[in-house]
């Protein structure tokens, strides 16, 4: 039976660098609203041009456009054993869809690990970033560097800062987070879909929380 994980924690927390690692370890499929829409950015599709305006900001793009994107990307094959959700749903509203999405593929969400990570930890996360411009991988000049400096170590290509992890707009993506995405932790607690991973330790530790929790 497939697999639907939807991965929840705030801006930083590390549900891109954790997917990237599941998805290889899991053979699920990994969607990424944020990637996607930097993918249509990059396209400069119609939607990428929207999506900038707002992202630059640390504001979300609407969530029907974002809801009718996800729909999409999981139908196609790469998501019949399952998928991870990386950054979506992100409010109620998506929830509620994904909910909708999923039964009527005779399926539902099996868990949420929800990635824990204080505020301080965040902003040092997110100022340190740094993403492939070719694959989306994730460097940390702290944690988790490349080999040389600026380059990806996966496809040599030139690695850039998100104009939206200046310290400014990383408190208003916080701010917003608590607002309009932290409702779900209710929302799936309620459910018994919960699962809390202690996000404040190593990359490997937490990848070994989150394996044995996809495996219970
Ligand atoms: P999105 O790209 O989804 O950004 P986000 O949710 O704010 O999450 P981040 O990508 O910032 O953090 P992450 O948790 O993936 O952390 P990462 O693994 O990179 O969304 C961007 C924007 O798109 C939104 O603001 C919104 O405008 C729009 N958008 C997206 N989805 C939307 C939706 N559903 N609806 C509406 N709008 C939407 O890690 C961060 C850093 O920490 C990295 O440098 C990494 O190397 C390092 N790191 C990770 N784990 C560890 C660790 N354990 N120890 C030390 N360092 C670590």
């Amino acid at each position: 039976m497939a697999k639907y994980v939807v991965l929840l924690g705030s801006p930083g927390a590390g549900k891109g660098t954790q997917a990237d690692i599941l998805t290889k370890e899991t053979g699920l499929a990994h969607i990424s609203t944020g990637g996607l829409f930097r993918e249509h950015i990059a396209q400069k599709t119609e939607l990428g041009i929207l999506a900038q305006s707002l992202m630059d900001k640390g504001e979300f793009v609407p969530d029907d456009l974002t809801i009718a994107m996800v729909k999409e990307r999981i139908s196609r094959a790469d998501c019949e054993q399952g998928v991870i959700l990386d950054g979506f749903p992100r409010n109620p509203v998506q929830a509620d869809a994904t909910k909708l999405m999923l039964n009527a593929m005779g399926s539902s969400v099996s868990v949420v690990p929800y990635i824990i990570v204080p505020e301080d930890v965040l902003i040092q996360r997110l100022s340190g970033r740094w993403t492939c411009r070719n694959s989306g991988h994730v460097y940390h000049t702290m944690f988790s560097p490349p080999e040389k400096e600026g380059i990806c170590d996966l496809c040599g290509a030139e690695l850039y800062q998100r104009v939206d992890d200046t310290v400014e707009t990383v408190k208003k993506r916080l701010r917003i987070y608590m607002e309009r995405t932290s409702p779900l932790i209710d929302y799936y607690r309620k459910q018994g879909k919960l699962v809390e991973i202690e996000g404040d330790q190593p990359i490997d530790s937490v990848t070994k929380d989150l394996l044995a929790t996809l495996k219970k």
